[in-house]
């Protein structure tokens, strides 16, 4: 079994589509449950549910759903973009703006009146090619004792998410996160669909399976340790860490 570092490391969003001639197995989609299982939450409080979605038809009525872009959106997401790979690895934190759909990369193109309809996306391109969905859901009517706005139910989740992401790594399962998902209009009718009721949420919802092609290697950056540790005092950086620490090599992820 590889080192954990190296499934942490090595564990990386799949975008691309993948083949649906190739389910995930039982036994492994169990092994993906059974990390989100012992995944830790608040108190312990296990405030998740997993509704597992791999009817075609299901996969298809989800696609559907139309998903509305937002100025807001596009502002945030435009402010961690780079627009080029040099550009990517000197910043070191961020996406590169080609793995959006260009009109996601230009807020000044933002025009509601006139690009409305073009502004609307559908889930389909996300999920048209997947086996397997995994929506997690939690009880929007509970929270972690004295977590203002469940921040700490939320965090949760996150554990819940990166215990399925490692796992799926560690079986070469391609897996992508859809926040999408627990947006508004877009939650309303993905519980419509899956007949989830109140007062549950969804959180996101992850597309698993087996790459349909090889996905060609994209630069994965990450800031230096020292970029984000502190010794004894806030700013104080008297220890050199990347020294005793290899560095993430870009792009040297396995790609299954
Ligand atoms: C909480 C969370 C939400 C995310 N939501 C999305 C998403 O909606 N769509 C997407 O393509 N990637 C999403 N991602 C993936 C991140 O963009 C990705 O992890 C990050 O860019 C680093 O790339 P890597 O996963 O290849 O290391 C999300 C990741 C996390 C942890």
């Amino acid at each position: 079994m590889p080192g954990i570092l190296k499934i942490i490391r090595d564990r990386h969003s799949t975008r691309g589509s993948f083949d649906t001639n190739r389910p995930i197995s039982r036994e492994e989609l169990k092994q993906i449950l059974e990390a989100a299982r012992w995944a830790p939450t608040p108190n312990n409080m296990q405030n998740f549910q997993i509704v597992v979605v791999d009817e075609k038809e299901q996969i298809e009525a989800i696609g559907k759903i139309p998903a509305e872009m937002t100025e807001a959106f596009l502002r945030e997401n435009y402010s961690q973009l780079s627009f080029s790979e040099e550009e990517l690895l000197v910043k070191k934190w961020g996406m590169l703006a080609s793995a959006f759909p260009p009109a996601w990369t230009d807020p000044e193109a933002w025009n509601p009146e006139s690009d409305y309809r073009s502004q609307m996306t559908f889930l389909g391109r996300a999920v048209e090619q997947t086996p397997l969905l995994l929506v997690v859901l939690y009880d929007g009517s509970k929270r972690a004792p004295g977590s203002e706005r469940d921040v700490l139910g939320q965090i949760g989740l996150g554990c819940v998410l990166e215990n399925m992401w490692l796992m799926s790594e560690s079986l070469g399962i391609g897996f992508h996160v859809l926040t999408v998902f627990g947006d508004g209009p877009v939650e309303r009718q993905v519980k419509s669909i899956l007949k989830v009721p109140e007062p549950m949420k969804v959180a996101y919802a992850c597309s698993l399976g087996y790459p349909a092609i090889p996905q060609p290697p994209y630069p994965r950056v990450r800031r230096e340790i020292e970029d984000f540790v502190h010794h004894n005092k806030f700013g104080r950086k008297d220890v050199a860490w990347s020294a005793r620490q290899p560095k993430i090599p870009h792009g040297a992820s396995k790609r299954p």
